[in-house]
């Protein structure tokens, strides 16, 4: 056997040359152009019309974009479609928010799983949309016929976007479309996204957390991983196959393109492609961002999420009912707080700066060596380094008051300041509208996930990482009170907030719309905290604006330069545009790598890695006990590998983002070999730049996504409905057994 795989391998090398790691997040409508060559090379086995088509069915139409609301302007995941009945496969952490909210202390879905046994069976999950492109196309001509060179940046943006909004009322179709016009190349093209959305979404399946979040907050962003980061969901259509609001009338929807579901698995070198919608990189970006990025604002964000997080994770860890409300919030702070970490670690590691430093020194002497180039180019960077030291200055004044003064009764007293503010200045209409406003305030909606012990303490720890992080001097009105009255101890003075404040609890809200007096506002203690922090922010907020802006408008000439600057030094390069939320493709292949020195980490990890790790009721580290004795077993079915072995993750070089959550990971010909759901520790530098000898996509290996429907949770229905592939096995070639 040994030597048939040598001879294979070399031929292999001889056929495609060394498969590299694909950088680059393409949009569908260019890769027959700008990928199409390369992908063949690599193995590709589809037609571009197979892959992207507006008269045909093709593989995108499989490619859904995951959203909370009808309007399809950002994705927080991708979903495909497996089945011609609408069946839905995301990730865990995707559906973690319905799933949230469909649950309840008798039925924790997020504790326990979810197997709907039929249609009738499968629940509605009200805040999730499914929208698939219909198509794209590039609308820049039209956009910028609006722009003169002698708009100042802010007139020019807000004439581009009224043009936007009426090239997208011009596609809508009566309303049957929803039409999207981003910008790309920060603002040097724009392109418009025509979507069908589908606002009936139903969760269909899914597995105990223990399964879909094994490992948790520890095992996140990092390999190896061994985390059933999957759930099902169906997407519902009105009886003409159009979308429409919930009703017990609509029907699975059948789509014009499901992905068949391969269970051959992957080895080295395979290529791979995905599919889907991530959502934000900054592969442009200076480093004078980079360096105020590190320096200033993960840091500051890392600080008060990471306090949050810590109370929260008490009360979760002693507390079920108190788990499950905070589940969603915890799980997305968390996740952005170990990512920024790993950001502020590894931009330094992978010295992403020096490397733009490298880049922008090379564009700077290409720009001055040319009048013209220096008249359009010169002064970018040299603006930007301006605008991110005045970040640097003003943004703590921003942050910190912006998330401090938004925790619990002071959050909720700012509902109220527009009433105190017309009471005080006399303007009766402007009282009128105030009151009816306050009238509106569903009070019971504003403590839907609040559980008062967990706010307290958040509340008081927010105010003491608040005064850690600023001299005496600097701080607002709310604490000059709590030396005063309080002697500086911030957890009295959260005591008394408590059990005075209007804003404290449902029931004295309530009974202060009832019956509002604005003295009573002036004198609450969180109304002063909330108004004394907010002075902060206003007069943080003109330089921090201004800023933001000067940030925006040279990085759209940086930008421009830098096109310019590779067509003319390297020609043919082709460059792609930062991730926005919109469909993107990526390729690569199935590659190992190697974390550190001698260190090598292989690129699928099995089953027996989860008996290693598992801790019984841990709180990242429990398993099923049917899923131990399972595996224990070995009883994999055919979901099992050659060696008997069932394969949990496996990694790619595919460049993929947040927002790429969910989505398909396809072998040569368009079939599901798995689902993306993270990227590597090493490579956490990877959406400023692409590391190819250490950035991977970690992917859920779809023979363990079947196992556990199948042979875990018995789910067979869903197994029947979907289109599995298994290719013959090979004859063995004794011939070559022979040499
Ligand atoms: N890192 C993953 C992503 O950004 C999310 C993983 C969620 N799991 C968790 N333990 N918080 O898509």
């Amino acid at each position: 056997m040994k030597k048939v795989f040598g001879i294979f391998m070399l031929a292999l090398l001889v056929m495609v040359g060394k498969v590299r790691a694909d950088e680059g997040m393409w949009l569908p409508m260019f890769v027959e152009r700008l990928n199409y060559v390369d992908m063949q090379k690599m193995g590709l086995q589809l037609t571009p019309e197979e892959l992207y088509s507006i008269n045909h069915n093709s593989l995108k139409d499989a490619i859904v974009g995951l959203g909370d609301s009808p309007m399809p302007r950002g994705f927080f995941c991708t979903g495909e479609i497996v089945s011609e009945h609408g069946l839905l496969f995301t990730n865990h952490h995707c559906g973690y928010g319905s799933i949230q909210k469909l649950s309840s202390d008798e039925h924790d879905y997020l504790r326990d799983g979810f197997w709907a046994k039929d249609y009738s069976e499968e629940l509605p999950a009200a805040d999730m949309t499914a929208s698939f492109l219909i198509r794209m196309e590039d609308v820049t001509k039209e956009v910028l016929s609006v722009v003169t060179d002698d708009m100042d940046f802010q007139d020019r943006q807000s004439a581009i976007s009224a043009k936007a909004k009426e090239i997208e009322a011009a596609a809508s179709e009566g309303g049957k479309y929803n039409p999207v016009v981003k910008g790309f190349f920060e603002g040097n093209e724009y392109y418009m996204f025509v979507y069908q959305v589908y606002t009936d979404v139903r969760l269909v399946g899914v597995a105990n957390s223990s399964i879909g979040k094994f490992g948790g907050d520890t095992d996140n962003w990092m390999w190896p991983r061994h985390t059933g980061d999957f759930s099902i969901f169906r997407v519902y259509a009105d009886k003409d196959g159009n979308p429409a609001a919930y009703s017990k009338d609509n029907v699975p929807l059948t789509p014009k393109h499901h992905l068949p579901v391969s269970l051959d698995g992957v080895k080295q070198d395979d290529f791979t492609m995905i599919w889907g919608f991530p959502g934000s990189t900054e592969r442009y970006m200076s480093s004078y961002g980079i360096d105020y990025n590190v320096e200033t604002f993960y840091p500051l964000i890392i600080d008060i999420f990471g306090k949050q997080l810590e109370v929260m994770e008490e009360y979760m860890k002693a507390d079920e009912h108190i788990n499950l409300m905070y589940a969603d919030n915890h799980a997305g702070l968390a996740n952005t707080w170990k990512n920024f970490i790993g950001q502020c670690t590894m931009l330094r590691k992978n010295k992403v700066s020096e490397t733009k430093v490298a880049l922008e020194n090379d564009f700077t002497n290409w720009v001055n060596s040319d009048a013209n180039r220096k008249a359009e180019y010169g002064k970018a960077l040299p603006n930007l380094k301006d605008a991110y030291a005045q970040l640097n200055q003003v943004s703590k004044y921003v942050y910190y008051p912006n998330f401090v003064s938004g925790i619990g009764a002071a959050g909720r007293a700012s509902l109220f300041s527009a009433y105190y503010e017309a009471v005080q200045n006399k303007d009766k209409d402007a009282e009128a509208v105030a009151l009816t406003m306050m009238q509106q305030i569903d009070v019971d909606e504003l403590f839907a996930e609040v559980d008062q012990q967990v706010e307290k303490k958040t509340f008081a720890e927010m105010l003491k990482t608040y005064r850690n992080a600023f001299n005496a001097d600097e701080l607002p009105e709310i604490f000059n009170i709590i030396d005063k009255k309080f002697k500086g101890d911030i957890d009295a003075f959260t005591e008394e907030v408590y059990a005075n404040s209007i804003f404290a609890t449902p029931e004295s809200i309530k009974a202060f719309i009832e019956k509002p007096k604005a003295k009573k506002i002036e004198k609450d203690y969180a109304y002063i905290m909330n108004t004394s922090m907010m002075e902060v922010i206003m007069s943080g907020i003109p330089a921090y604006r201004q800023a933001m802006t000067t940030v925006s408008e040279n990085d759209h000439i940086f930008v421009k330069g830098l096109r310019e600057y590779y067509a003319a030094t390297q020609p043919g390069k082709s460059l792609y545009p930062d991730a926005n939320s919109t469909m993107r493709m990526s390729y690569g292949s199935v590659q190992d790598y190697q974390p550190a020195d001698a260190v090598h980490y292989d690129y699928v990890c099995t089953a027996n890695g989860i008996l290693q790790k598992y801790v019984p009721g841990d709180y990242e580290f429990d398993a099923p006990k049917r899923l131990i004795d399972l595996i224990e077993k070995k009883d994999f079915g055919q979901y099992a590998d050659d060696n008997g072995e069932l394969i949990v993750c496996f990694l790619s070089t595919n460049d993929i983002t947040g927002g790429n959550s969910g989505s398909p990971i396809m072998n040569a010909k368009g079939e599901l070999l798995g689902l993306a759901f993270d990227g590597n520790w090493e490579a956490m530098s990877g959406d400023v730049n692409f590391e190819p000898k250490l950035q991977r996509t970690i992917n859920v290996d779809i023979r363990y996504v079947l196992f556990i429907i199948d042979k875990y949770a018995g789910a067979t229905r869903l197994i029947d409905e979907l289109d599995i592939r298994k290719a013959e096995p090979q004859p063995i070639r004794v011939e070559e057994e022979q040499i």
